[in-house]
């Protein structure tokens, strides 16, 4: 087979793999307006993201590459907790995104960020 009819079948093959393709997260703070912003961090086994302040409104985002790992996330409010798998390859990895909604009635997922469903919620200290 010629180079380039190669090179091409290799493109297109790889592509269909979606190889190297990242997931993008989201963490949008959709508590009152003008409430206390929230606290978080999430951590893979092999990554520590930095922690975050979240005003409401911000959206929070990370790339979760190819290694796919589960990311546990952990957040503080006013007198609340709540700890969440904010990444979870057997539920997300053949997503382009993932999206948490944080109200003050729970944790919302979401795929679109449009609809969402509830997994989570907050507790008290
Ligand atoms: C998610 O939806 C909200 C509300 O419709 C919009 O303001 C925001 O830009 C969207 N974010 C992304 C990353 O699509």
């Amino acid at each position: 087979m010629p180079t380039l009819s190669r090179f091409l079948l290799f493109v297109f093959i790889a592509s269909s793999f979606k190889i190297g393709s990242s997931i993008e997260v989201h963490v949008i703070n959709a508590l009152p307006r003008g409430s206390a912003p929230m606290e978080i961090r999430c951590n893979s086994r092999s990554t520590n993201l930095d922690a975050k302040q979240l005003k409401s409104g911000d959206d929070y985002r990370w790339i979760v590459q190819k290694e796919r790992a589960t990311y546990l996330c952990a957040a503080l409010w006013v007198n609340k907790i709540a700890s969440w798998h904010g990444f979870q390859p057997r539920r997300d990895a053949n997503q382009k995104s993932v999206f948490w909604l944080v109200k003050e009635n729970g944790f919302f997922l979401g795929f679109d960020n449009s609809s969402w469903v509830k997994k989570s919620t907050w507790e008290s200290e």
